[in-house]
Order: structure tokens, then sequence, then C-alpha cells
């Protein structure tokens, strides 16, 4: 056998087969034959050693600790360029030049404005509404302006969507918000980059217009770029699963943003600050109690925004963001006792036997709610801003399945173990 050839040995005899090459990372071996082949399936919940795709955007090496979009690394990006910059790169796996970005950024700031009759739908939903259920509403409201039933296939109605999209999203989000705490909507002001144009929909009033704080931009900024794209996991796997079906990019998305949701996944940003007050509030409560807790296999608790399937190493991004939320404070001239929590958990668990030996570090989410907090968002808005940051991400992935020959419609297999073919029973013999 060569050395890009795999055999699996099954009982009817071996199955041999091509092991397609990485650029870096884990190979992989094609199993596509093996059912038709053998009869047999590979058996593997929440597809942890599945590769859905061959894909170019982002690679993560868990082991170390490294994050690369389109081959740079996360530290690089996140403080020197700004988050259209990295949405153009993840869309089109170049950095823009100049000129490239100037047009984009233009383009994108166009297209802000919602058309007026979505007033009227933020109108229609409770006050107590999360702002995640409006998102994704939203995301499918905004595609009913436009002609996106069809899949498109050119590549200028791609744009047009992913430009709608980004543009958009920022508006709806504030305008979600401000619905949540009945307060007029706050039209785009087109004179404000990307960043400061949502914090002035989310925080100015008709009556005042918030003066835009620098150090709140750049922050803001580094924080959507940490988000921006992650691989394959649950919300673009969620987006390549609709999209694979031909859905539409705005459908494809809003689906990703209910995975999003989820407190295992983006939903994990609100649940850490929800556990650390809870801490921080209960007098009862230690930084032990919390690990014991979270090491009780009878108790359902974890430690939220702790263990990744992909890193069995510090996640870099919150390697990031340990050091940005001190910094964050300082330049606000705040202090936030959640953080201290935050910093006595991290060591408690980094020297304990349980997470030691289950490599389970810090992820995104340990950190980003503090950052959050601080420049002002509250918890309910913590989900919605991953949300805005991995937009990119998941347009970038619908974009390269769409043009994936290899793109079949996502239709996993099953074992089947419930009952065999059995003789029916009318009602009243049962
Ligand atoms: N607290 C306590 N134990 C944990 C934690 C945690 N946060 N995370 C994993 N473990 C334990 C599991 O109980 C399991 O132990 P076992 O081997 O004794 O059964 C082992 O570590 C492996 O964990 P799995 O759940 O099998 O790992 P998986 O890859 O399926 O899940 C996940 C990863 C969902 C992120 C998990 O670590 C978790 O629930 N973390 C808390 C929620 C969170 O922070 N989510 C955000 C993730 S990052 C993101 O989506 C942006």
């Amino acid at each position: 056998m060569s050395e890009h050839t795999a055999r699996i040995g099954l009982e009817t005899g071996p199955y041999d087969t091509e092991v397609l090459q990485a650029s870096v990372g884990n190979q992989g071996i094609d199993v596509r034959k093996l059912r038709p082949q053998t009869g047999y399936v590979t058996f593997d919940p929440g597809f942890a050693n599945t590769a859905i795709a061959k894909s170019s955007i982002t690679y993560i090496d868990g082991a170390a600790g490294q994050l690369l979009h389109r081959g740079y690394g996360i530290e690089d990006i996140a403080m020197n360029v700004s988050f259209l910059e990295v949405s153009y790169l993840l869309l089109y796996g170049k950095l823009p030049n100049v000129a490239e970005l100037d047009a984009w950024n233009a383009d994108i700031s166009s297209h802000t404005m919602l058309n007026e009759e979505m007033r009227s739908f933020f109108d229609a939903f409770p006050r107590r509404a999360h702002p995640m259920a409006v998102l994704a509403s939203a995301t499918y409201a905004i595609s009913t302006f436009y002609d996106v039933y069809r899949r498109p296939t050119r590549k200028q109605e791609i744009d047009a969507g992913a430009r709608t999209l980004l543009a958009k999203m920022p508006t709806i989000a504030a305008w979600a918000y401000k619905k949540s705490i009945g307060e007029p909507y706050v039209y785009p002001n087109n004179d404000y980059s990307y960043v400061e144009n949502f914090l002035h929909m989310m925080f100015s009033r008709p009556t005042e217009d918030l003066p835009i704080d620098p150090v709140i931009v750049k922050a803001l900024n580094v924080l959507l770029i940490l988000h921006a794209d992650h691989e394959m996991n649950c919300s673009t796997a969620t987006v390549r699963s609709v999209g694979s079906s031909r859905a539409n990019m705005f459908a494809s998305v809003a689906a990703g943003m209910g995975a999003l949701w989820g407190p295992l996944h983006g939903g994990a940003n609100q649940a850490v600050i929800e556990q650390l007050q809870a801490i921080h509030d209960d007098p009862d409560a230690t930084i032990q109690s919390t690990i014991e807790r979270a090491k009780d296999k009878n108790d359902e608790f974890r430690l939220m925004g702790f263990g990744h399937r992909v890193y069995t190493n510090y996640d870099p991004r919150a390697k990031v963001l340990a050091a940005f939320a001190q910094d964050v404070l300082d330049r606000m001239a705040m202090s936030d006792p959640l953080l201290d929590i935050a910093r006595e958990l991290e060591a408690a668990a980094l020297a304990d036997d349980y997470f030691v030996e289950r490599k389970l570090f810090p992820n995104v989410d340990f950190y980003s709610g503090i950052i959050f907090r601080a420049l002002g968002f509250p918890q309910r808005m913590f989900t919605v801003l991953f949300a805005i940051g991995r937009l990119p991400g998941w347009i970038a992935h619908w974009m390269e399945m769409n043009n994936d020959p290899d793109t079949r419609i996502m239709r996993p297999r099953q074992l089947y173990v419930g009952e065999t073919a059995r003789d029916y029973v009318p009602l009243d013999q049962r």
C-alpha cells in the first residue's frame, strides 16, 4: 500500500481507499464508497472525526493553540486590521488593497438601512423577546425584500447577498435591542465606520448622539474579529447543512444563528457571566465549590467558557481576550469583580487534575462577556455580538460550499437500533 492509501479490515474483506492530503493538519480517509462497496457505515456522533468538506478558509491546530484565517495568525489580524477587512479576507481569500478596501467599505456603508416596512416587524415582537430570536427572524424577514428564493448561481447575486447581510446585521441587532428597552430605533449614519455605526445605533437616542469612544470602537473591532470564523463549528456546519439543500444564504445564516444560540456554543458567553455573577452574589459559593460541581458527573453543571472540541491547549482567542479584558477596564478606568472571579476560577481549574487530564482550557467565551459588559452591552446581547462577528465566516463557508463540486445534500446515515418489522395491530386489539 502506498502512503496515500488506507485499508480498513472488515469481516467481509479489506476496504482499500485513498488518503486525502491536507496542506497542514489531519489527513482524510475517503470513506465515500465504504457503504456502497461494503454495507458498513462509520459511526461518529457529533462528527468529532468527520471532515464534512475540503476548506481553505480557516485552520486550527488544537494542540498548539493556533488559529489561522486564510493563513494569517489571529493574533496579527485581530490587532492590526478592521473587521470589514477580515470579512473581505474570509470571503475573497486575500486582504484587500487600499482601493479594494475603500470600495468594500463604501459598498457596505451604502446598504446599512433596512426597508422602512421592517419597523413594523420589530414592533410586533414582545419587549421581553430574546434578541437572538429577533435577529434570526429578521434575517429571514429581510430576505423577503429580495429575490433569494432560488439559490443564486451568479457571482454578482451571491456577492450582493453577502453585502446585504453584512451591511444590515448591525442595524437589525441594534433595533432588536432598542425594541427590548422601549427606545426609538436609531437610523444608521454612514459617516461612521462599521463598528462606530453599530455603537451609534445601539446607544444614541434621537435626542442626543452618543459620543463615539475610540477605546470602545477598538475593543469591539477586536472582539468581532476574534469571533469571525472557526472552521466547522456547530453553527457553521448548520449553515453548510442547510445550504447543501440549496437553500439561500439568508435561510442558511438564520439557521446558523439558531445553532449559535445554544449554551454549549455561542450562548456560552451569556452563560459565563450568569455563572460568574451567581458566584459573586451567593455568599456560600466558593471557587472550589464551583470547580467541584463542574467535576461532579451526577450534576449537569459545567464550567461555562471552558473546554473545546478542537483545542486541547489554550484557545488563542481566549489568550488575547484574557489580557485585553484588563486593558479595556484600565483604559475605561473601570474595575469588575467578575474579572477577578474569572481569573481565580481559571487558575483553580488549570491546577486541577480533572481539567488537566481532559485538557480543558478557557475558550473564547470565558473572557469575552466581561469585555462586552465593560463596553456597555447588556447580557442578552452577548450572543448577538457573537453572531455579528461570526457572520462573515458563515457567509464565506456558504460561498465555498456553493462553489464546491464535492458538495452533496447533507444527509447522514444512522445505526438503526429500533424494532424490526412487526405486524400491525388494530386499535381494538392493543
Ligand atoms: N466543565 C466540566 N467538564 C467538562 C467541561 C466543562 N466546561 N467541558 C468538557 N468537560 C468534560 C466532559 O464532561 C467530558 O468528561 P468525561 O470524559 O469524563 O466524560 C470531557 O470533558 C470531554 O468533554 P465533551 O463534552 O465530550 O467534549 P465535547 O467536545 O463534546 O464538547 C464543549 C465541547 C461543548 C465546548 C464542552 O467542553 C462544554 O460543554 N463546555 C462548556 C460550554 C462552553 O463553554 N461552550 C463554548 C464552546 S466555544 C464556542 O462554541 C464558541
